[in-house]
């Protein structure tokens, strides 16, 4: 089944000299259960496709369809779509830093997108220790982020995500401050994740080493996909 359908999407930054073109006429397919990697060089559009994907920067022209909702059409009528409950509610981001909350702990990160969709009380807990208990972080549950190792960070991270069990897990660089044994472990938790909950994982990085298994490689050069 497919989640995530891109068509023609471009995007362009700044005018005239200052004229950037990130992203050029993207086509992509993404279904339930596929874990997908974006590599390519620095600058070559990696992070502009994850945000405009989210609808988090506006693409110039293309469409976006998502869950079988058309999300975002240039210059076409797209449902009056509520973008931010969507991201909140089926959507899934890791970046590179992690960006917990510095004065929550790692129970109450986790907890604050459940709270954010209406999910209270003992279901809300028994799914934030459902979540930790994934992850491998259970003991590490009332730790503030600072008091948390990098690959402890990432992993509270990842089941902050995993939340709202999401049909779209957007991951930026998810293993670029960790070691290679610690990187590998979150790419084998991405796969799990994929292939259990069904949810479609695009993965960015630019370490061929972290890609073993998975379903797509995709390249990215210039704001140029290439389904090789
Ligand atoms: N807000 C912006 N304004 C202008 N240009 C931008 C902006 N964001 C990104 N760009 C440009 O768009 C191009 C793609 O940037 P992007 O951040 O998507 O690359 P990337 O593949 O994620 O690189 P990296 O591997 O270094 O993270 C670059 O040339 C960048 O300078
Ligand atoms: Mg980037």
């Amino acid at each position: 089944m497919e989640v995530l359908r891109i068509e023609g999407l471009s995007k362009v930054f700044g005018s005239g000299r200052l004229e950037v073109r990130a992203l050029e006429e993207i086509n992509l397919s993404v279904s339930a259960g596929d874990l997908v990697a974006l590599l390519g060089p620095s600058g070559s559009g990696k992070t502009t496709l994850l945000l405009c994907t989210s609808l988090i920067l506006d693409p110039t022209a293309g469409k976006i369809v998502f869950d079988s909702q058309t999300i975002f059409q240039k210059n076409g009528w797209s449902g009056g779509v509520d973008i931010r409950r969507l991201r909140r509610e089926k959507m899934g981001f890791i970046f590179q830093s992690h960006n917990l909350i510095p004065f929550l702990n790692a129970r109450q990160n986790v907890l604050f997108p459940l709270s954010l969709v209406g999910t209270k009380g003992e279901s809300a807990d028994n799914r934030v220790m459902e979540l930790l208990e994934y992850m491998e972080i259970t003991e590490r549950a009332d730790y503030l982020p600072a008091l948390l190792s990098g690959g402890e960070q990432q992993r509270v991270a990842i089941a902050r995500a995993l939340a709202n069990n999401p049909r779209l897990i957007l991951a930026d660089e998810p293993t670029a401050s960790l070691d290679t044994v610690r990187g590998k472990k979150v790419m084998e938790l991405l796969k799990k994740i994929a292939k259990e909950n069904q949810s479609a994982v695009i993965v960015v990085t630019h370490d061929v080493r972290m890609i073993e298994g998975f379903d797509h490689v995709y390249q990215l050069k210039d704001g140029r996909l290439n389904l090789g």
